[in-house]
């Protein structure tokens, strides 16, 4: 990709996100040769270091991305950092900001790319920051990128938005959230809108029920200050689930321009009326996991996580029930799921459709499968479909079979979500980002629940790491007669 040069600056430089995603990432598309060559990346970060020791930690980032191989990382690629400490609570660092984009030879021909990757609590202050720089004045191409969570609820999103657009205009602010750069992801919509003969069934008339799940084995890690605020409802339902059921449910688009899409998208949250507390003690569950055991290894519970409240009432499980209440999905339930500490990494959309009207095959056909379409977004990236065939051999035995669509088997070179999204920023495609109203759409969805939630007085843990999550999480497929894919 011929992208126009950038500057890069990524605020929290040193921190995690950088580390894990930013640095291999940027590395992997220089060596795909997918980024202007004459591009340079200034880290700005907290903690003190010379120029070497930053250089000496994105090698090592990029080395533990290799899982601890060694790779041989050219100079030119590391040149290409500068590194600036300071606190950006005080907004001391900004004639030093702007020495280092004046010093650029014609700075006109760069775009200036301003990375948040900090915790959401510091960006009004790097916004005060940003705003204060003279290339800001100027006639620069600049963006933003920042990452979720976008404020803790309605009120705060929209203050952030409107600091955001004292800057920025919308146009120039790519709002991640990583689910919508996984390939599998993307291809519900070409899934959706490039064959012609999913879509008639695609409605209320034909399916059954959506489910929606995104159960990871791994607990918090080190991250237990920011997740007792946020917890799985601010953490993954908020932003990443949403996301899902807009893709699953939204409306062909008038044409795949960012824009139209992202409108399709906002009309499914608009659907999703708010629940009322008799409907939501029934229909959604919270939970927090307590010890077990992951991969054979005992591991502790929640509560006694680092930096997490031994009394803590966060949830780190989620299940419920969905409606999004419009003309093609009225009555098909979405029920979605997703947790920490579970028994598996499974991220996985399952479209089930009705079964046939009638048991044409006799008694076997209480045994009838219904048709199900599976979207395996990890960790196997596959699309499958189950039909159901004769079994071989003088029975009349309808038996499940499957046609798959596997990643793997392909021959190509597939960017990670991070990447992708790097490269649709630098080249201006806002696509896979979301919008300021979908953000605060998101929100109106999930304020009432975290209300809702948060007045009860849980008994937690109410799960076993390892497991699949509260017993009550089962029950709410069952009572519709339905159950868990897995
Ligand atoms: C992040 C959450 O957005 O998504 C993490 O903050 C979670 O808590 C992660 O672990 C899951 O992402 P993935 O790509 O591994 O499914």
């Amino acid at each position: 990709v011929n992208t126009q040069p950038f500057v890069l600056i990524i605020f929290g430089g040193g921190g995690d996100l950088s580390q894990k995603k930013l640095l291999p990432s940027l590395y992997n598309l220089f060596k795909l040769n997918k980024l202007n060559n004459d591009s340079y990346i200034l880290s700005y970060g907290k903690k003190e270091r010379t120029q070497d020791q930053y250089r000496e930690l994105v090698k090592t980032s990029i080395e533990n991305s290799f899982q601890g191989e060694k790779v041989r990382i050219e100079d030119s690629f590391l040149e290409k950092f500068s590194y600036l400490s300071g606190d950006s609570e005080k907004l001391e660092e900004i004639d030093e900001i702007n020495k280092y984009i004046c010093n650029f030879e014609g700075i006109k021909k760069y775009q200036i790319i301003f990375y948040l990757a900090t915790p959401p609590n510091l960006a009004k202050n790097i916004l005060n920051l940003i705003q204060k720089l003279e290339l800001c004045d100027k006639h620069f191409v600049k963006k933003i990128v920042m990452e979720k969570p976008f404020g803790v609820d309605t009120e705060s999103a929209a203050k952030l938005n409107k600091n955001l657009n004292e800057i920025f205009k919308e146009e120039e602010i790519y709002r991640i959230d990583h689910y919508l750069g996984k390939e599998t992801v993307q291809n519900i919509l070409f899934f959706r809108f490039g064959n012609s003969i999913f879509e008639p069934l695609w409605n209320r008339s034909f399916i059954d029920h959506i489910q929606i799940t995104a159960a990871e084995n791994i607990g918090i890690e080190s991250r237990g200050n920011f997740y007792e605020k946020a917890g799985v409802l601010k953490d993954i339902i908020q932003n990443h689930m949403m996301q899902l059921i807009a893709l699953v449910a939204m409306e062909p688009p008038a044409n795949f321009e960012a824009d139209c899409i992202r409108d399709e998208k906002v009309k499914i949250f608009k659907s999703i009326s708010n629940m009322t507390d008799e409907y939501m003690s029934e229909n959604l569950v919270l939970g927090q996991y307590g010890t077990g055991k992951i991969n054979g290894e005992n591991v502790a519970g929640y509560r006694d996580e680092k930096n997490v409240n031994s009394d803590s009432n966060t949830g780190t499980f989620f299940s419920g029930k969905f409606h999004v209440d419009n003309w093609r999905w009225a009555g098909v339930p979405f029920y979605v799921r997703a947790g920490k500490r579970l028994n598996q990494k499974l991220t996985e959309i399952v479209i089930t459709f009705k079964i046939p009207p009638l048991k044409l095959f006799g008694n076997a056909c209480r045994d009838m499968l219904a048709n199900e379409l599976v979207f395996s977004i990890q960790p196997e990236e596959k699309i499958s479909l189950s039909i159901n065939m004769k079994y071989p051999g003088m029975e009349n035995y309808p038996h499940p079979v499957e046609m798959n669509f596997n990643y793997s088997k392909l021959d190509t070179i597939s960017l990670t979500a991070y990447e992708r999204l790097l490269v649709d920023c630098i080249k201006g495609d806002l696509t896979l980002f979301s919008r300021q109203d979908g953000i605060e759409e998101m929100w109106r969805v999930l304020d009432p629940i975290v209300a809702y939630f948060n007045k009860i007085n849980f008994k937690f843990p109410n799960y076993s790491a390892g497991s699949w999550g509260p017993e009550k999480s089962k029950l709410l497929l069952e009572k519709d007669d339905r159950k868990w894919r897995i």
